[in-house]
């Protein structure tokens, strides 16, 4: 199947093409340019179809009693719901019409800034129903960050929720929107879910209890006819630049790539109770727990809690009640429950697991040693799949029963996925089979993002423009004698703390902005349980004392910037920071010290002065 997906993707695709249902069937496949200043990605071009319609009201006539969504809350003791395909239909549509009422069409975008509800798959539907875009922003990011996304695209209307429950505490969604909405355009509307019936403070005019709205609202909507490069959603990730950019993923083309990776990837078969632990703030969230598998017509799991609340067996606890079959989650999560000792494993009924999966960064042999003895008791084929925010689905993975794994190899690529491995700096593709390099990719896939959302040549400078040709993906890869991939991680300004993704200049920004900040530098440094953390190094404004309540206060501050998936782990002050002369700072020194690997610093004979270096080891905060 993999050979004949590469060497004829338009009749691969076009049959893959058919497990949607299409209002009008794609008669042209693939049409793809990865020149750049040309980069153009098109895929099912002149098919139409509603996303909505292909992941609900299609499975209706069948399996209308099938449980569409398992619903696990935060707390253990409020009840588990199983919302059937029936159910959901009704609620989606409730929802749309909700949405066309405060005059939401096609292509106008909604911001969705919600816990981990029910609602939040309803809304992501509901748009897709109606030809709206949605931009889901994480509900661990600040009020300003959220505000920034409501601006950057334009939003009619933000859908958010009183609070969030999450691990035995709850966060005040509702007043960081209204603090985001103080600087957003006043029409700007915002539905509010009930979720914990909280008290918030309500602006009349702008704000709609969106639970009662949606009790009176008609439980039929018509699904809108669209275009298979119409947009479905933007997500905006970080990239090397201060300024996150909205990855743009259409319809057709990700709805095929997304559906076929969660069937194929997990082994889905029907009756399985799948569950990705990921949140839908997340691209993960988005392909693999609401569009992949509603497409298949599965059973997916979507939980409102953390990892170690009540115990660090909560995860292991909803496995056993509900009989997941296929878990899939991050490295990071793997990692903390590992240093939490076995009992929390073992002491629940595993039996019904059969796939596990991990993502978004790599696995130590270690932790992947662990979740395939204990959790998975040595029967459990581990998915370890590798993909980004810009590729929709999985690119690299295992498939199970079909592959060897290795503990910290993504191993191979999905079908139609054509990886190379570049010389970083000649960019000529390395032929021999063990290689080590920059990973790109040959061509397109139809997961592949189309655009940043306003911003095509930034698009194409990103990814089209240092390897001409290819799609860069950011990372470094090995292939070992065997051809299977490792991925080694970024080789950009991008860090990766705790499977999520942020710029190290997104957090300079935040630092700078903060009035005692002269100059900040920040990078990633090995964590044992986060993959990476945040180190950074600041410089004061002159006569500012350092002391560890400043610390305190920049720590606050960038969480309350960014929000605190941000939080620097380490700061350092910084008399002066190396630069060469030209004044570029030179952050692979600031790496190697932050590594703790100043044995290995290189050449330093480019720096401005030299001896910036030697007071940065002497203090540096990283001593293990
Ligand atoms: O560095 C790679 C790492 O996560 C990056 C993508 O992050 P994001 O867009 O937030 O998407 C995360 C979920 C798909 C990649 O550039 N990454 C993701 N999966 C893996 C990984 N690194 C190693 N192994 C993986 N399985």
């Amino acid at each position: 199947m993999y050979a004949r997906s590469v060497s004829d993707p338009e009749g691969f695709w076009s049959e893959a093409a058919e497990r949607l249902d299409w209002m009008r069937a794609p008669q042209r496949i693939k049409d793809v340019d990865f020149t750049h200043g040309r980069v153009a990605i098109r895929w099912f071009e002149d098919g139409t179809l509603n996303v909505a319609a292909n992941c609900v009201d299609r499975h209706l006539a069948e399996h209308g009693a099938r449980t569409a969504i398992v619903w696990e809350p935060d707390d253990p003791s409020e009840p588990a719901q199983h919302i059937s395909y029936r159910a959901l239909h009704e609620n989606v549509c409730r929802m749309a019409n909700v949405l066309k009422d405060h005059g939401v069409g096609r292509g106008d975008r909604v911001v969705l800034y919600l816990p981990m509800i029910p609602e939040a798959a309803y809304a992501m539907l509901a748009c897709a129903r109606i030809g709206a875009i949605h931009s889901v922003v994480f509900a661990g990011f600040s009020p300003d960050a959220l505000g920034q996304r409501i601006n950057g695209c334009g939003a009619k209307v933000v859908i958010t929720a009183d609070e969030a429950p999450r691990g035995g505490r709850r966060t005040a969604l509702k007043s960081n929107a209204d603090k985001a909405l103080i600087h957003c355009d006043d029409r700007v509307k915002c539905l509010v879910v009930k979720r914990t019936g909280g008290q918030t403070t309500w602006t009349e005019g702008r704000d709609v209890d969106l639970t009662a709205a949606m009790r009176a609202a008609a439980t039929d909507c018509p699904a809108e006819e669209m275009g298979a490069e119409d947009p479905l959603f933007i997500l905006y990730t970080s990239g090397s630049t201060g300024q996150p950019k909205g990855v743009v993923h259409t319809s057709g083309g990700y709805l095929v790539y997304a559906a076929l990776t969660h069937e194929v990837t997990f082994d889905y078969h029907p009756g399985d109770v799948y569950w990705c632990t990921a949140d839908v703030g997340w691209v993960t969230g988005h392909s693999y727990i609401i569009y992949g598998p509603l497409a298949n017509g599965a059973t997916t799991l979507m939980f409102e809690g953390v990892p170690t609340w009540p115990d660090a067996s909560r995860f292991w606890q909803v496995c056993e009640k509900h009989s997941v079959t296929q878990f899939y989650t991050a490295p990071t999560a793997i990692r903390a429950l590992m240093g939490q000792g076995n009992d929390f494993v073992t002491g629940c009924d595993l039996s019904s697991l059969r796939i596990l999966g991990t993502v978004g960064e790599p696995i130590n042999p270690e932790a992947w040693t662990w979740y395939n003895e204990v959790v998975g008791q040595n029967r459990c084929p581990i998915v370890d799949t590798y993909w980004q925010t810009e590729t929709g689905g999985h690119l690299l993975t295992p498939l199970p029963g079909a592959h060897a794994t290795k503990p910290g190899a993504a191993m191979k690529p999905f079908f139609g996925v054509q990886p190379v491995v570049l010389d970083p700096e000649s960019g000529q593709e390395i032929e021999a089979t063990e290689a080590t390099g920059v990973l790109a990719f040959r061509d397109s896939w139809p997961g592949q993002m189309r655009t940043v959302w306003g911003d095509h040549e930034r698009f194409e400078n990103t990814y089209f423009q240092q390897y001409k040709g290819y799609y860069f993906s950011g990372d470094g890869c090995r292939r070992d004698a065997d051809g299977d991939y490792w991925i080694t991680g970024r080789v950009d300004d991008v860090i990766n703390v705790s499977g999520h993704r942020m710029g190290t200049a997104e957090v300079e920004s935040a630092l700078v902005a903060h009035e005692k900040v002269a100059e900040a530098a920040v990078v990633g440094y090995p964590h044992d349980v986060k993959g990476q953390g945040i180190y950074c190094y600041v410089t004061l404004m002159n006569g500012v004392e350092p002391s560890d309540d400043l610390r305190k206060e920049l720590r606050n501050w960038v969480r309350q910037e960014i929000g605190p998936i941000a939080s620097p782990d380490l700061i350092q002050w910084a008399p002066g920071l190396p630069k060469t002369r030209s004044g570029k700072i030179m952050r692979r020194i600031l790496r190697k010290i932050a590594e703790n690997d100043y044995g290995a610093l290189g050449d330093t004979s480019t720096l401005a002065d030299p001896a910036v270096v030697d007071d940065l080891i002497e203090n540096r905060m990283n001593k293990g």
